[in-house]
């Protein structure tokens, strides 16, 4: 006699029963587009439903968030003036530190990170400083750490450095540690690729590069070993979550990382993963509620704790 899988599939209550990966509204970072200026609500066109939002515009926004329940926030930054090495990133009174001040005083319980990057504040648009048509790396972390420094005097909870420049973890845990932040964690972009998916997010936040691209610091989607030693390295500098991203094509990269370090994993579902389902169920060709539950679900079967996604609002009001 063969095996009978079907048996545990027949009704719905068995289905629940023996169900081993459930979505939940614990699970989701939501990111928010903050532009300095003042009356600023705009829809990124190829992100419907997101917006890019003014400090005096996103009450509203952060009210829903809070009411759906949703634990934590990540911020990208969008200043009104660029140069070519992003000091308005450690300006005490700039857009990303205003904003983590507005979001912990009225809205004490969200859980406040930031992307700790430049592109959207040099004007060549890469993630650091440019020596000889490069990103020079170890310039460069002298102003992560003046950045993340500059974030957790805001009062920022978290922060989650994103540029993928060797060193970072260190410097950044060492810049916190020096400064009596001892308890603010880190969350890495660890395994991080240079990848097409972020194509509508580079609208979003004004951030693509003026020449060239990022293949020179973030990884060729082709490599797998190489995603546990960049995890690795971010493991042994004091990472206290490690993200894979994007997700959906990478779940292979999560899976590794779940079976491999003892971290918490997360996932970033980026940009242009939003747009395509948005723009499929659009079209009428698929259901888009239903191809966005099962891809989340995907991400957190194949090890992800934490899901940072464009979507958390409408998932987290299906799963209430
Ligand atoms: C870099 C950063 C990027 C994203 C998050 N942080 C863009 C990039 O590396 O080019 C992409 C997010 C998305 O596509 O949703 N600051």
């Amino acid at each position: 006699m063969y095996n009978r899988t079907r048996r545990l599939r027949k009704s719905p209550g068995i289905r629940r029963l023996v169900q081993e990966t459930k979505l939940s509204v614990d699970d989701f970072v939501y990111p928010l587009f903050i532009e300095e200026g003042i009356g600023i609500s705009s829809e990124i066109p190829s992100m419907p439903g997101i917006n890019r939002y003014s400090l005096d515009r996103v009450s509203k926004e952060l009210d829903e968030v809070v009411k759906l329940n949703i634990p934590a926030v990540l911020l990208f930054g969008i200043p009104s003036n660029k140069d070519d090495v992003g000091t308005e990133t450690w300006n005490d009174n700039g857009i990303i530190q205003k904003a983590i001040r507005f979001i912990k005083k009225n809205y004490p319980t969200l859980y406040v990170i930031t992307d700790v990057c430049f592109c959207e504040y040099t004007t060549h648009g890469h993630c650091g400083i440019i020596h000889d048509n490069d990103l020079d790396n170890d310039a460069t972390l002298i102003n992560i750490a003046k950045q993340v420094v500059s974030h957790a005097k805001a009062g920022v909870d978290m922060v989650a450095p994103s540029g993928m420049m060797d060193g970072t973890i260190q410097m950044v845990r060492e810049a916190l540690d020096n400064t009596g932040f001892i308890n603010l964690p880190i969350m890495a972009y660890s395994v991080k690729y240079a990848s097409a998916f972020y194509g509508p997010f580079r609208d979003a936040a004004d951030s693509a590069p003026t020449f060239g691209d990022r293949k020179t610091y973030q990884m060729n989607p082709a490599n797998r070993d190489e995603g546990i030693r960049e995890a690795n390295f971010d493991d042994q500098e004091g990472a206290d979550i490690l993200m894979v991203k994007p997700a959906l094509s990478y779940l292979d990269i999560i899976s590794d990382l779940k079976n491999n370090f003892d971290r918490p994993i997360a996932c970033y579902n980026v940009s242009g993963e939003y747009a395509m389902i948005k723009a499929a169920e659009e079209k009428g060709w698929i259901d888009g509620e239903k191809v966005m539950m099962e891809s989340l679900l995907s991400m957190k079967r194949a090890g992800a704790s934490i899901i940072i996604t464009y979507f958390a609002k409408e998932a987290a009001r299906l799963l209430s």
